[in-house]
């Protein structure tokens, strides 16, 4: 029988489209990103802490606007750092900003990684992740139904980006077994998720094949625990949901909100796992009745994540 869960709120964060979480071990914090307004959060959940920068942009409210430059993806990196997908190329930064001067976060040093930029008039950074290898993959998705096709990159610790393959509808959820000879990817207009065969010593793709098609939703971050079995939060059902290595459904974690985005484990022992959500698209109706889109949940699954791989640039 399929296991039902439920979850609480961790923070209260309110963000517009809140995504790709990340247990921060050294710092024992939660970070993720709220992608259209550019904000990079951070939760301490043994104080209560919760803050924000706008690492490229201007901060202000969790909307988007105009002066904002959206950031798709955050990856730590050996060196207790960040590394980040912005909205057209990558960029290098610390995972807090300096003390701030002028109030438009011009207290943080951006890096960013030159000789590569994607069109961010029709296309913009999504979900990435540090692989196992030490590199840095994220993917773009149209700003608009119908926009060109996307692809998923990768950013080599040296600078150097290489797409690894094009095609894509909208660059979603990503992860690497332990053993390293297997990629989960979700193409979110595939309507699943997807496996690929991966060179253990190297990462390099091969074969790929459906690993599970979601009947209603959207497919969008995900997540393996220790057990080897892949979390899915579906976007637009108010679900996440656990399968099994050979594709079973699991577990159902349901929410009191209709559009979770992603999920990481965390804490000391990574047995909480973090479900990021949005209200990005909700009509001011919607939001009435969810009024915790945007804010991250948390709960104890009875079974825990892996550390975070980490870029090594
Ligand atoms: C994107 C959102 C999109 C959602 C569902 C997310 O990863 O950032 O803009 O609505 O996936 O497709
Ligand atoms: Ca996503």
């Amino acid at each position: 029988m399929t296991r039902q869960l439920t979850a609480d709120i961790a923070v209260a964060s309110q963000c517009y489209l809140a995504e790709g979480p990340v247990w921060d071990q050294g710092a024992g914090v939660l970070r993720w990103v709220d992608i259209n307004p550019g904000h990079v959060h951070a939760f301490d959940p043994a104080t209560g802490a919760h803050t924000r920068f706008a690492p490229a942009g201007a901060d202000g409210p969790a909307v988007p606007r105009d002066d904002a430059v959206p950031v798709g993806a955050i990856g730590l990196t050996t060196g207790g750092g960040l590394v980040l997908a912005l909205v057209d190329g990558f960029a290098l930064g610390p995972a807090q900003p300096g003390p701030e001067r002028d109030g438009t976060g011009g207290g943080y040093p951006l890096s960013r990684v030159g000789g590569f930029r994607v069109d961010a008039s029709v296309i913009r950074f999504n979900d990435g992740k540090p692989s196992p290898w030490g590199d840095f993959w994220a993917g773009t998705m149209p700003w608009k139904e119908g926009g060109p096709p996307c692809a998923l990159y990768r950013l080599a610790p040296g600078g150097q980006v290489t797409e690894l393959f094009g095609g894509v509808g909208l660059s979603n959820g990503l992860d690497w077994s332990d053993d390293r000879a297997a990629f989960y990817y979700a193409d979110s207009r595939s309507g699943g998720v997807d496996v690929f065969a991966a060179d253990p010593e190297t990462g390099e793709l091969g074969a790929r094949r459906r690993f599970v098609t979601v009947e209603a939703g959207i497919p969008d971050g995900l997540a393996l625990d220790v057990d080897g079995c892949l979390w899915l939060a579906v976007f637009g059902t108010g679900q996440v949901r656990r399968y099994t290595p050979d594709g079973e459904l699991d577990t159902v974690l349901r929410l009191p909100v209709d559009q979770p985005t992603s999920m990481a484990f965390g804490g000391d022992d990574f047995s909480t796992l973090y479900i990021t959500t949005a209200r990005e698209a909700l009509t001011p109706a919607e939001v009435a009745a969810q009024p915790h889109a945007g804010d991250i949940f948390a709960c104890t699954p009875g079974t825990a994540g892996r550390p975070p791989n980490l870029f090594a640039g």
